[in-house]
């Protein structure tokens, strides 16, 4: 598990979207699971400068989205579809053929689930994946009590998460949905790389992760299984960590 810590968002930003680069200068074809939430943000802002003056290629990236909400039209802006196209898809070079984001309003949510799983394999399976971390410890909508073998899935959003995301939805929590398609944590799992991403007010949710038991109660304690895990942490999110981390 190595470590980064650095001041601002924007420092996370330029750290992550660096690594993600030089992977994706490594490999053609190279398979990016992302996350949404406020987090990630200046990531994707980075990785959209880097594809404006630094010539980043994105024509035969693949991507695959953690999540999306059930039965939000795709074009209600807090979609993460429409999330992933403003801050990423439409600023960069990507064949927005080669994007993936779970359908929150398909006919057949199991089947859709299913067929999520398969496109993954079908490409080789994730080469690095974006993550945030909830206030509870969820990882894309994977929330506690989600079984660490669990697989891309309808799930009921907490109340915890519900009131978190409020703010994207004009504070009202009545508006958020109650739903949503996530992949699994047995999903996230089988990613080659984890790249954990996690600012203000997550300290709490990263010690828990990261040094806590492994458990169901805390989904992003199943890092601790995971042999490539690179954490970047702003804004005070890695303070309540003990042990001592490469970066
Ligand atoms: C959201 C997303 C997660 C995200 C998390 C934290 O609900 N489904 O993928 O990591 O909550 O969001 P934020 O970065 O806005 O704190």
């Amino acid at each position: 598990m190595r470590v980064i810590k650095v001041g601002t968002s924007e420092e996370m930003g330029a750290v992550a979207a660096q690594i993600i680069a030089e992977r994706m200068r490594a490999k053609p074809h190279f398979v990016l699971g992302l996350a949404t939430g406020g987090t990630p943000e200046t990531t994707y802002a980075e990785l959209a400068r880097l594809h404006a003056e630094a010539a980043l290629d994105f024509s035969t990236t693949i991507t695959f989205n953690l999540d999306e909400y059930v039965a939000l039209p795709i074009e209600h802006p807090e979609s993460y579809r429409s999330f992933m196209n403003t801050r990423l898809f439409d600023k960069v070079n990507i064949n927005k053929a080669n994007t993936h984001v779970p359908d929150g309003n398909a006919e057949d949510v199991d089947a859709h689930c299913l067929e999520y799983e398969l496109w993954i394999e079908d490409v080789g399976g994730i080469d690095l994946q974006v993550l945030g971390i909830g206030h509870n410890g969820h990882i894309g909508f994977a929330e506690p009590g989600s079984s660490l073998a669990s697989r891309t899935s309808k799930v009921k959003l907490t109340q915890g998460t519900r009131e978190a995301n409020a703010r994207f939805f004009e504070n009202d929590i009545n508006k958020v949905p109650t739903h949503a398609i996530s992949m699994g944590i047995g999903t996230i799992l089988e990613a080659e790389t984890l790249l954990m991403l996690a600012g203000k007010g997550k300290a709490d949710a990263i010690a828990a992760a990261l040094e806590g038991p492994v458990t169901a109660k805390c989904p992003a304690s199943a890092l601790q299984l995971h042999p490539d895990v690179i954490c970047v942490l702003c804004e005070g999110a890695g303070d309540k960590l003990t042990l001592e981390y490469q970066p």
